[in-house]
């Protein structure tokens, strides 16, 4: 792009794409705009009152995550988001494993997982990795039945799958994994600030959160490392974060970060039931006009404001070429789609005729029941005429 005037975002389409990212709640972005404005100190120069100011709001920000999710703030590493976070559990965690030991995952990982999975396979750990059911859920009981076979050391489950939005049972399969001394990480980008989070009934070690996910600012996140549980850092500079993630903090947007999980631990099982009711009645209203839509995982567990369906012999990117007022996905939550190559699409049987026909719809707080009335009807008038066209 080029020109001196900076791009101007101008999209003004009704937003079912939550689960790639949220929009930046109003009071978000009052708390973060005096740290832009005039709060420019660093946090680690405490010797006047800029820095002084700045250390401050960092840890209030912390305070606010560890709140959500139940954690104490000495436990959160604050990372530049869920990759990040991701890499750090799973790469500064091994190089604490003994040995031989290997790690586990399942099958419909984000990258942020499965690539940091595959480059410590490049350097001689051994990676297993488990399937989903039809469902969409990682089963204890198989994951304890690789526990007996083979020498695995750390565990990581998705919380709630980006896609699907299928809930995983994180408490049981962290009471397995620690019989069996393995370390358990959690994904939870798509979970915290949209379900309960408590890391203290999950019994987890290490738990990662997005910002941007939970309507907060990009390019900020976190990773819970319970207290005592073993980590080295991946990165390499100054002492920030406890020695586990050198760089200044992003104070405007670790604020607006730790405000976005202020207002979720205020309201987020109301909002959750919102989204629940509309993500309901859509589903209701789309299955009694075209019965043969399948819904991908079971309805509940299910992340509040996701819905994964696919119709049969259509291609879903004609279908929202029919919705032009609308943002949604056809397929992840931000990576490349080949729908009959995604894992998800695979786990779940999802059949050939029914695999390009995907939608993932991802309601959220900015979306009003009106919206998902007025989209229901355009959905089903869309999947019609694209049926009569044949
Ligand atoms: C489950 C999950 N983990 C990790 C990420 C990566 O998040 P980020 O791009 O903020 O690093 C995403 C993004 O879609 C996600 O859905």
């Amino acid at each position: 792009m080029t020109g001196s005037v900076p791009p101007q975002p101008s999209a003004d389409l009704i937003y079912l794409d939550h689960h790639a990212s949220t929009p930046i709640l109003p009071q978000v972005q009052q708390a973060m705009q005096p740290w832009l404005d005039r709060g420019y100190g660093n946090p680690s120069n405490t010797l006047h009152q800029y820095g002084r100011e700045a250390r401050d709001a960092v840890e209030w920000a912390k305070t606010q995550v560890a709140n959500l999710i139940n954690a104490s703030p000495e436990e959160i590493i604050f990372t530049s988001g869920a990759t990040e976070a991701n890499n750090l559990a799973l790469r500064g965690a091994v190089k604490s494993l003994a040995g031989s030991k290997g790690i586990l995952i399942t099958n419909v990982e984000h990258p942020s997982v499965v690539e940091p999975a595959n480059y410590l396979k490049s350097q001689g750990v051994s990676v297993v990795e488990i399937e989903v059911n039809s469902d969409g859920i990682a089963e204890p009981e198989n994951i304890e039945e690789i526990f007996s076979v083979s020498d695995i050391g750390f565990l990581s489950v998705i919380a709630v799958q980006g896609e699907i939005g299928t809930i995983n049972p994180i408490n049981s399969v962290a009471e397995i994994a620690h019989a069996h001394s393995v370390l358990i990480h959690t994904d939870a980008a798509q979970a915290v600030g949209k379900i309960p989070v408590n890391v203290r009934d999950w019994n987890i070690d290490y738990l990662t959160i997005a910002g941007h996910k939970m309507y907060g600012p990009k390019g900020v996140g976190a990773l819970y490392r319970r207290k005592g549980a073993p980590l080295e850092p991946i990165l390499f500079g100054a002492g920030h974060e406890q020695g586990m993630r050198p760089g200044t903090e992003n104070v405007p947007y670790l604020v607006g970060f730790g405000e976005a999980c202020r207002i979720a631990s205020e309201d987020l099982e109301n909002e959750a039931e919102r989204q629940r009711d509309l993500r309901n009645y859509l589903w209701e209203r789309v299955h009694q006009s075209a019965p043969k839509v399948r819904l991908n995982g079971a309805l509940e567990p299910r992340h509040p404001g996701n819905l994964h369906i696919s119709f049969p012999d259509i291609d879903s990117r004609e279908l929202l070429a029919k919705l032009p007022k609308y943002a949604l996905s056809v397929g992840s939550a931000c990576h490349s789609e080949n729908p009959e190559a995604n894992p998800i699409i695979q786990s779940l049987g999802i059949p050939v005729n029914y695999a390009a026909g995907t939608i993932r719809v991802g309601i959220g707080r900015s979306n009003t029941r009106r919206q998902i009335e007025q989209f229901a009807d355009d959905l089903i008038e869309a999947y019609q005429s694209l049926m009569e066209e044949g």
